[in-house]
């Protein structure tokens, strides 16, 4: 080591202080405002297992004395969850509905339980039945299914609406059958295919 190194390294060794220094600072900046003010609830939907997709076991149907594609009587057991990731509590409005879809048609729907709150910071889940009667679908689309189920891919869009001013907030979840839970996108606020809420006044929150 010669004593012509020592001060090209000494700046080398501040300038590393420095920068390890600042992301700290910064670290510790985004920790504070991560514990002021944290996120929005997050939401999540894992289907733990589904019966009645499979149409080779449903009754044959008859649309106007002709054989039609069987009717599907789908059961989801499905586990809601929301995460509160801030320091208030977060719950799921207990008007909440449940809709499975499966490449845009409904396949079945379910409400909430009560009570699905998580303390602040906590997280909480409580299952969910979803339940389909007679539902109609393509031949084609039938087939899809089956094969998909077979394969386990089968990829559902479980939706949590709730209601929200004049208007319906959802969620949206995709979601395979056994596989863990599916993080929601959203909230979405709209409504395409509800009719709207009967209220007095909008509330936004
Ligand atoms: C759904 O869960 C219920 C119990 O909550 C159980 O009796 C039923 O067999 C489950 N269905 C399926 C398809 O696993």
């Amino acid at each position: 080591m010669g004593a012509g190194n020592e001060e090209p390294r000494r700046r080398d060794i501040d300038e590393c202080v420095a920068g390890l220094a600042g992301l700290l600072l910064f670290a510790g900046f985004m920790f504070a405002l991560y514990r002021c003010i944290g996120f929005p609830p997050a939401y999540s939907a894992a289907i733990t297992s589904a019966s009645g997709l499979d149409y080779r076991a449903a009754e044959p149907a008859i649309a106007g004395g002709q054989p039609a594609p069987p009717l599907l009587d789908p059961l989801f057991n499905l586990t809601v969850r929301v995460a509160s990731r801030n320091k208030d509590q977060a719950c799921l409005n207990p008007a909440t509905s449940v809709r499975v879809h499966y490449m845009g048609v409904q396949m079945a729907s379910g409400r909430v339980p009560p009570g699905l709150c998580a303390a602040p910071r906590q997280s909480k889940e409580l299952p969910v039945v979803a339940r389909g009667e007679a539902v109609a679908m393509s031949p084609f689309l039938l087939e899809t299914l089956t094969a998909d189920v077979r394969n386990g891919d089968a990829l559902f869009k479980v939706s949590l609406t709730s209601p929200h001013g004049d208007y319906w907030k959802v969620y949206n979840c995709m979601a395979k059958i056994g596989m863990p839970a599916a993080e929601c996108e959203g909230p979405y606020v709209h409504a395409p295919d509800m009719p709207p809420r009967q209220t007095t006044t909008h509330t936004d929150q």
